[in-house]
């Protein structure tokens, strides 16, 4: 790993291409996302040695709900199958696992597991892994929009008060920085209603590679990549490597009260 940059704190991923892995190989699509559980696990793991603090993976979208019943089943079971089979890895990494989205409205199933595994792992201390399920990026905001409003109308907020802080702060990302890098699998050149309001300065990254084949190799390329980009945020005449990471994370110190 080149060195004298700062490294990504913070790598979100959209996880794209399982059901086109699976096309490819003349399975049934649902044999792609049990492929791409394989794929978490490794990059997962991963993470720690690559100096990553943080990793948010796209799991399911607010939109995906469009998709085959059975694969919508299928992908929900995953989840909690995924955490079950994964706890001994997660607690000897210290793995402490968290979730954005609108988990009130999965399938009890997936959520008394979201719940379990959370409980399990709160007081890890490694690697921070984010998993954005039934996650909407626009619906997201719209949620801390009406809550801000709330706020308003019951008199403990003065609209002169809201500021981007405060907005960030009813997120379902509070408390967490903003994604250094955003990775896209498969190709795809678009951000699907991700971490719409997050990604304002992210460094995205696309990958031709299908999400079941992604490997520790292709997210070091990543990072790779990240490391000769010159991250400005709007401003000129930065050096190398100089100050923009320090920025960017003392603009959003983690708290999880
Ligand atoms: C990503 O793979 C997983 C989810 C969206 C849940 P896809 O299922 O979107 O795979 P493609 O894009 O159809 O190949
Ligand atoms: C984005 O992928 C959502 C996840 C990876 C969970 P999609 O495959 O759903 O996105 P589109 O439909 O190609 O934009
Ligand atoms: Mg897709």
């Amino acid at each position: 790993m080149k060195r004298g940059k700062r490294l990504p704190v913070h790598v979100a991923i959209i996880m794209d291409g399982n059901g086109r892995w699976a096309q490819k190989r003349g399975l049934p699509r649902i044999a792609g996302h049990r492929a791409g559980m394989e794929a978490v696990r490794r990059v997962v793991e991963a993470c720690p040695d690559l100096g990553i603090k943080y990793l948010t993976l796209f799991a399911f979208s607010t939109e995906n709900w469009r998709r085959p019943p059975a694969e919508v089943t299928a992908l929900m079971g995953f989840i909690g199958e995924y955490l079950e089979r994964e706890m001994p890895s997660l607690m000897k990494n210290r793995v402490r696992f968290s979730t954005i989205g609108f988990i009130d409205e999965m399938p009890g199933y997936a959520r008394e597991k979201i719940a379990w595994a959370k409980e399990k792992t709160a007081s890890n201390d490694g690697l921070f892994l984010n998993v954005a399920v039934n996650y909407g990026g626009r619906r997201e905001i719209v949620e801390a929009a009406k809550r801000i409003a709330k706020k308003v109308k019951s008199g403990v907020l003065d609209p002169d008060d809201i500021d981007e802080t405060a907005f960030a702060a009813e997120l379902e990302t509070a408390g967490l920085p903003d994604p250094d890098l955003l990775i896209r699998t498969s190709g795809e050149m678009r951000v699907s209603n991700f971490l719409l309001w997050q990604i304002a300065y992210s460094e995205v990254y696309i990958s031709p590679v299908f999400w079941p084949d992604f490997r520790k190799e292709h997210l070091e390329a990543a990072i790779q990549e990240y490391l000769r980009r010159d991250r400005r945020f709007g401003a000129v005449d930065l050096e190398p490597g100089e100050t923009e990471g320090e920025e960017s994370e003392s603009q959003t110190v983690p708290r999880y009260t």
